[in-house]
Order: C-alpha cells, then sequence, then structure tokens
C-alpha cells in the first residue's frame, strides 16, 4: 500500500466525541512506551504525524488520523504504566473500554508487544478480553532492532507457545521495529486485506 495522505485529525476522551465512523478504523494499543505512536510514525513515514517519548504515558487521548482520505489510524494511550494512579487507570479503561465495545467501524485492535520482553499478565489479559468481547485483534511485535535475530526469534517462540496454551487458534502477528521499518509492508497489506473486506 502506498500512503499518499495521513493526516491528524482529533484528540478525545470520549469515544462518543470521535470522528463518525464512516471509514474502517485500526486502533493501536499496547504498554505505556511499547511503541504505539512511533509505529504509526513509521507506517506513514511522517517523522512527528503521532507524538512520541522516552517517558511513557505520552499518549492521553484516543487520537485520530486518517490515512489516504480511505482508513482511520488510532493512536491509544497505553496501559500499565506503573506511576498511574488508581483513579487514572480507571478512566483509563472505562474510556478504552467504551470505545472498543462501541466503535461501530473497528476493524481490528493491533495489540502492540514488546518483543524483548516474555509475555506479561497486562497482555496476556488484555487479548483475553478482547477474544471474549469477541473483538478481532492482532499482535504486533515492536522493537525488533533492540536485540539479534535470534534473540528475538527465541523470545517470539517461547510468546507464542505460551499463547498457544490459552489460545486454539494463534491470532495473526507481525514482528515490526520503528527505527529499520521491518514489518511495514506487511502491516499495511494486513489492513488493505481487511479494507477490502
Ligand atoms: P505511550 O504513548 O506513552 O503509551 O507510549 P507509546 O507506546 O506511544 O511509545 P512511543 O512510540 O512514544 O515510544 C516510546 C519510546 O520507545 C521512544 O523513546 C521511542 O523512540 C522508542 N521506540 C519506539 N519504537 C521503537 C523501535 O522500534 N525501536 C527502537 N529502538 N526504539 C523504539
Ligand atoms: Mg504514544
Amino acid at each position: 500500500m502506498i500512503i499518499h495522505d495521513a493526516r491528524f485529525l482529533t484528540s478525545n476522551s470520549r469515544a462518543e466525541l470521535c470522528p463518525a465512523p464512516t471509514l474502517p478504523e485500526y486502533a493501536f494499543i499496547g504498554r505505556s512506551n511499547v511503541g504505539k505512536s512511533s509505529l504509526i510514525n513509521m507506517l506513514t513515514e511522517r517523522k512527528a504525524l503521532a507524538k512520541t517519548s522516552s517517558s511513557p504515558g505520552k499518549t492521553q487521548l484516543i487520537n485520530h488520523f486518517v490515512i489516504n482520505d480511505a482508513w482511520y489510524l488510532v493512536d491509544l494511550p497505553g496501559y500499565g504504566y506503573a506511576k498511574v494512579s488508581k483513579t487514572s487507570r480507571a478512566e483509563w479503561a472505562r474510556m478504552i473500554n467504551f470505545y472498543l465495545r462501541h466503535r461501530t467501524n473497528l476493524m481490528c485492535v493491533c495489540v502492540l508487544i514488546d518483543s524483548r520482553h516474555p509475555p506479561q499478565a497486562a497482555d496476556l489479559e488484555f487479548m483475553e478480553k478482547l477474544g471474549e468481547e469477541g473483538i478481532p485483534f492482532v499482535m504486533i511485535f515492536t522493537k525488533a532492532d533492540k536485540q539479534s535475530t535470534a534473540q528475538t526469534k527465541a523470545l517470539l517462540a517461547d510468546y507464542l507457545k505460551k499463547m498457544s496454551e490459552i489460545w486454539d487458534e494463534l491470532p495473526r502477528y507481525f514482528l515490526t521495529s520503528a527505527e529499520t521499518g521491518l514489518g511495514r509492508e506487511e502491516v499495511l497489506a494486513f489492513i488493505a486485506e481487511v479494507n477490502q473486506q
């Protein structure tokens, strides 16, 4: 897929205020600092379309981007950041749950997972919840450039083994790096494929 246009549209704290659900939508979610905003910039080849930061908790709202005037990319705030208060965590859960349940044009949730770490409860539980709610999702492993290919391979194999203990059918997954562009074509081809359905 060629990205000829990528624009920021809106930031919202409530799903009801998001742009009219007229285009297919793909939401990026995952732990704080996993690389959601960076991946959006990598996919669109726009350096600063989504705001990134080395400190977790940068993205706080539901951010809509429109790509090629044909589909929406959504940058969501991360979960699992220890320094966040209980109240903020509950607010996050309310906002995200409402968004996930009511966004009628949501085609797929992309759950971003840091490829360097063993399976984390927060991610496994989040995916289980998506499964229970019947919300389609894929896994996107990030930051593949941070370790050797052999290490990534081993970590990925462990992760998939853990997933196969939980899931009868493994969700689709992608391996990416916002630094090197690894996985860009595959993720965009997947989105193009779903857009056609
Ligand atoms: P929140 O909005 O806080 O939830 O974080 P986020 O998931 O949007 O992460 P963000 O894209 O802001 O990236 C967090 C940090 O990781 C930044 O310092 C990025 O430069 C770095 N980073 C993200 N993706 C990659 C990657 O693929 N490779 C490397 N080496 N660094 C990355
Ligand atoms: Mg972010």
